[in-house]
Order: structure tokens, then C-alpha cells, then sequence
């Protein structure tokens, strides 16, 4: 069979690639997702020179780095600059003030836990040095993380184009013509703010390691992906890396209400971690 003429995924194969989908990333995906996985999986598979999914899954298993290239192929990385302004308003306008007055001499510690190509945590790191420049003495450091290695490649080179920039560059023209320099096609962010910025590969569902004691830590779209057991448990081990009474942020879709969870709500989309009990 030419290998270009892949036949389509049947139950069985769908049914393993959900099971390892959740393995590996602990999404949880429905039948329903069939065409999309394909979709993802289908270039990969003519690019190894194999002809069947059932082919892919015995490659998959027995080569142990392409778990890495699946987990890259099956995750959803959809991000922007200043993605949801609600969230922006009270980073700047609350929650960097009340910190600075409360913690005069501290670094401001931050981590983004699902930070795909680097937007968000470029985002945080254009509003902390808007900050800076009007508190002298203010210093922070930022820590992203992804379970995608190759969104953390593109989040590293710190360029962009097309529509992960478009409404920054409309809406936000002065913060962007100051912070994103043209080079040929694309837009890179400035070195200084790149400078406090590290990245790192992680998965949500190990209890965080590097990241310990952030003031605030941003968890954003990526919740969605998982079933409420799987909701809890990411959150139990992000808890671990926030200081008490730190600051959780959510996506717009999200909601921590009926989850049984170390957090208490503050505002929509913000949450504060409940003091653990060291008695
Ligand atoms: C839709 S993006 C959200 C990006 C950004 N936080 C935002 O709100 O714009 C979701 C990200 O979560 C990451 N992700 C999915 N499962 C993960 C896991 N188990 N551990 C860490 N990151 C994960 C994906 O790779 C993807 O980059």
C-alpha cells in the first residue's frame, strides 16, 4: 500500500491512541476527536515511511524518544499576547501594587505551568518591566513551562509573526513598538525582558521541583483538557510550588467551584491558595 493512501484510523487504534494520549499528557479526549488526531498523527506517520496507525502505535512503542514527538503532535498550543484583557488589568493594576507595597525587598517570583510558545510569559514579562521602570528597586523572575518541547523551542527564540501578535500589535501600539523589534518578517522581543525569563519542560502531573515558592503562578487553558480527577491533581502539585495566601490565575473557561482543591476564589478567573495547616 503507498503510505501516502493512509486508511482510516479504526476503533481499536483510535481507542489505543486516546489511552496513551492520556498517559503521556493526561488529557482526556472523546471518540469525537478521531479526525483531529489524525490530522495531527497523519504527517508524522508518512514522514517514519509507515502505512497504518497500528504501525505508528508498535513504532511508538518501541522507540522510546517518540513519545516526546506524540506528546508534541497531540497537544493544543493555541496562545496570544495579552490573551484574555481582564486578566492583564488586574496583573498590573492590583496585583503588582498591593505585591511591591507588601514586599519591598523580595524578587517577585512567577511561573506559567502550560506557557506554549512563550506569549503569556512575554506578556508577564512586558508588564513586570512596565512596572519596574516605576519601582525603582522592583525585581522579578519568570519560570515557563510547557510539556511540549517544540512550543518551548519557539518560546526560547522569543520570535513572532501572524496571528499570535495580531491584537498586541492593534490594540497595544505603544507597548508594542517598545518591547517587539522588527527583524525582516518577524517581531522579537526585547533581550532585557527575555533575559528574566527561563524555560523548562514539565508535566503538570509531577509535583513541581524548580518551582518553588512563586508568588503567583499562571495556569491558563489548560485545565480544560483534563477530566476533574485529573483537575485536582494538577492543582494539588501546582499548590506546591505557590507560596501561602500566592495567587493562582485561571482561563476564562475554567473554574476551580465544584473541584476539591487547596484554593479559595478571589476574583473571577483568581485564586488564592488556602494556608496549609503546618500544626
Ligand atoms: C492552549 S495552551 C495555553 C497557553 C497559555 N497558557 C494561554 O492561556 O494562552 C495549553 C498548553 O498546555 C500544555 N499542556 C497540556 N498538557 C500538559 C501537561 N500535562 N503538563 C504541562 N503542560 C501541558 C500544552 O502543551 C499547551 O501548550
Amino acid at each position: 500500500m503507498n503510505s501516502i493512501d493512509l486508511e482510516e484510523m479504526d476503533q481499536s487504534s483510535l481507542e489505543k491512541v486516546l489511552v496513551l494520549v492520556h498517559k503521556y499528557t493526561g488529557i482526556t479526549m472523546s471518540v469525537g476527536k478521531k479526525t483531529l488526531i489524525q490530522g495531527r498523527l497523519r504527517p508524522r506517520i508518512r514522514k517514519l515511511g509507515l502505512s497504518s496507525y497500528e504501525q505508528y502505535l508498535d513504532y511508538l512503542n518501541s522507540h522510546k524518544n517518540e513519545a516526546q514527538e506524540f506528546v508534541n503532535l497531540v497537544t493544543t498550543n493555541e496562545t496570544s499576547f495579552f490573551r484574555t484583557q481582564r486578566v492583564w488589568d488586574y496583573f498590573t493594576k492590583d496585583f503588582l501594587p498591593s505585591w511591591t507595597a507588601k514586599n519591598p525587598k523580595k524578587t517577585l517570583k512567577i511561573w506559567s505551568g502550560a506557557a506554549s510558545s512563550g506569549e503569556e510569559i512575554y506578556t508577564i514579562g512586558i508588564c513586570c518591566e512596565e512596572h519596574r521602570l516605576r519601582n525603582i528597586g522592583f525585581n522579578y523572575q519568570i519560570m515557563g513551562t510547557d510539556i511540549s518541547s517544540e512550543v518551548l523551542v519557539t518560546a526560547e527564540l522569543g520570535e513572532y509573526s501572524g496571528r499570535s501578535i495580531e491584537n498586541f500589535k492593534t490594540s497595544n501600539r505603544i507597548l508594542f513598538e517598545k518591547y517587539m523589534e522588527p527583524i525582516k518578517e518577524v517581531y522579537r522581543i526585547r533581550a532585557d525582558v527575555k533575559s528574566k525569563i527561563k524555560f523548562a519542560i514539565h508535566n503538570l502531573f509531577q509535583i513541581p521541583v524548580e518551582q518553588k515558592n512563586c508568588d503567583i503562578i499562571f495556569l491558563r487553558n489548560v485545565l480544560i483538557y483534563f477530566d476533574v480527577k485529573d483537575q485536582e491533581k494538577v492543582l494539588l502539585n501546582i499548590s506546591k510550588g505557590l507560596m501561602n495566601d500566592g495567587i493562582l490565575i485561571i482561563g476564562e473557561s475554567e473554574s476551580l467551584n465544584s473541584l476539591k482543591t487547596p484554593f479559595k476564589y478571589k476574583l473571577p478567573l483568581i485564586y488564592e491558595k488556602i494556608e496549609e495547616d503546618l500544626g
